[in-house]
């Protein structure tokens, strides 16, 4: 049986496996905040690094980079943020619970994404005439107007004696609300250093920070996320055909690294554009805990707006010379911007499956690639005996050097293959009393659970073979 799995029970599953923890849990939790286990760094890793090769390593047009975290204030100023990257919020009079405009709304239809304060304002007033807008926590319907508040976390920097009362616009630093900004300061530098043409474009992956009003959905909307994002520069004569072609490099991407089904994978077009944007998709992700289709990565066509802004604010000249045309433009940017925790939630929410067994037992099998799991194979020996502990942790020796390895003797073959069954190893290898004799070991293959006996010399490269399908 393939499996619907709860948000509730992902949120239970993740923490119980050491995937995902909530963040300063002995406090009391952090809201909108996650941290990552063992398990769930090892497939965090596995994923960036599949983005990572594929967006930088495999190609030739394609540079990388890692910027910090805080620029200059006036990035966001020139990139729009301090003006127009903002949430409206409504808050309940009754019980103080506050909730974001668009998510209230989106319950009748209104899709509050770009609409200006006022026109929002219009619907909540016709609403609550109506009778129908009703507090999401108490059921109160004494709510108030929606007001704007900027997405940006802000702090202060080098100066850790200024009081609240005495910040101004000009000393406060902003943690990056995307990290394609610091592609954007950098593209002079990469242009003067890295003899790159257009087409050509710039990849990063790291941190980003958004005060979200309403950091609900685990790990799908939090306030400290992780983006990889791909910023191509190029002409605008090409954009409609490069962002066509980016479009299917991406959504092949899914299917052959990721193993998503292309049936749970679909396009939808933005008929509200953000500030920056002239044209945009999102790829979205049929999430079972999440209901349906939601939002993983957005493919954008920015226009030449960044590095125009970025000029202006800046007083630099970022035009670039087409030399075989004697021209002097702009470079109009299209992007990819995807969320990695947002992928580790799809493809968990993909690969959970509970399968029935019969005579009433099941088993838990996280049916990842075995190229994202985050352990290839794990050695046990069949009981608590010295001579197979000792064959066994020579084995376990051998392959660690090689891949992620585990090693478990705790002596209950039946728990031990649920543990590795759960966090999506995709081989056990199993000591038992024969292989004292011929040398000879199981290996069981997680998904078919079928067993067979392997010499222990062919061991890593048959498993290397394995795991490269
Ligand atoms: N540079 C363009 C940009 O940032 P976006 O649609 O705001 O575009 C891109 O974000 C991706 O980043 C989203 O598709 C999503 O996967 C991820 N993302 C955005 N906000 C997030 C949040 N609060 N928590 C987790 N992931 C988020």
């Amino acid at each position: 049986m393939n499996t619907k799995i709860s948000l509730d029970e992902i949120t239970s599953f993740t923490k119980r496996r050491s995937f995902i923890f909530p963040s300063s849990e002995i406090y009391g939790g952090l809201a909108g905040v996650y941290d990552y286990g063992h398990y769930g760094v090892l497939l965090k890793n596995n994923i960036q690094n599949s983005w990572w090769k594929n967006m930088v390593l495999d190609r030739d047009d394609v540079v990388g980079l890692d910027s910090a975290i805080f620029m200059h204030p006036t990035t966001w100023k020139a990139s729009g943020h301090l003006d127009c990257f903002n949430e409206a919020l409504i808050d309940c009079r009754n019980c103080k619970f506050r909730m974001s405009a668009n998510h209230l709304l989106e319950k009748f239809e209104i899709n509050t994404d770009q609409m200006p304060l006022d026109e929002i304002n219009r619907h909540i007033e016709q609403l609550k005439t109506e009778n129908k807008l009703k507090c999401q926590n108490c059921g109160s319907d004494n709510l108030t107007g929606a007001r704007q508040v900027n997405q940006l976390i802000r702090t202060n920097f080098g100066q850790p004696t200024l009081e609240p009362k005495d910040m101004t616009m000009d000393n406060y630093v902003y943690p990056r609300g995307e990290t394609c900004q610091g592609i954007y300061l950098n593209y002079k530098n990469v242009i003067d250093t890295m003899r790159v043409k257009l087409p050509f474009g710039i990849a990063q992956a790291g941190k980003a920070f958004r005060n979200e009003i309403v950091a609900r959905q685990f790990i799908f909307r939090t306030r400290e996320f992780e983006q990889m994002e791909m910023q191509y520069f190029l002409s605008p004569e090409i954009m409609d055909e490069k962002f066509n072609y980016w479009k299917e490099e991406r959504w092949n991407w899914y299917k052959e690294e990721l193993g998503i089904p292309e049936a749970k994978l679909k396009w939808k077009k933005h008929d509200k554009l953000a500030h920056y944007a002239k044209e945009a998709y999102d790829l979205q992700y049929d999430f079972a805990c999440l209901d349906g289709f939601n939002e993983v990565e957005g493919v954008h066509q920015r226009g030449d707006w960044d590095l125009s802004r970025h000029s202006e604010f800046s007083g630099q000249n970022l035009d670039y010379f087409d030399q075989k045309n004697n021209k002097r433009f702009t470079p109009h940017i299209m992007e990819t911007s995807v969320g990695l925790n947002r992928l580790v939630l799809a493809v968990i929410d993909n690969a959970y499956t509970v399968e029935d067994l019969g005579e009433g037992k099941t088993r838990t099998v996280l049916k990842i690639l075995p190229k994202l799991a985050p352990i290839k194979v794990a050695v046990f020996p069949l009981q608590k005996d010295e001579k197979l502990k000792g064959l066994a942790s020579d084995i376990y020796h051998k392959l660690k050097k090689e891949m992620t390895t585990e090693f478990d003797d705790s002596g209950n073959i039946g728990k031990m293959y649920r543990r590795q069954d759960e966090i999506g190893t995709p081989f056990c290898i199993t000591v038992d009393y024969e292989c004292l004799e011929d040398n000879k070991v199981t290996i069981r293959t997680r998904d078919t659970m079928q067993q067979e006996r392997v010499p222990v010399n062919e061991l890593v490269c048959l498993i290397k073979e394995k795991l490269a399908v």
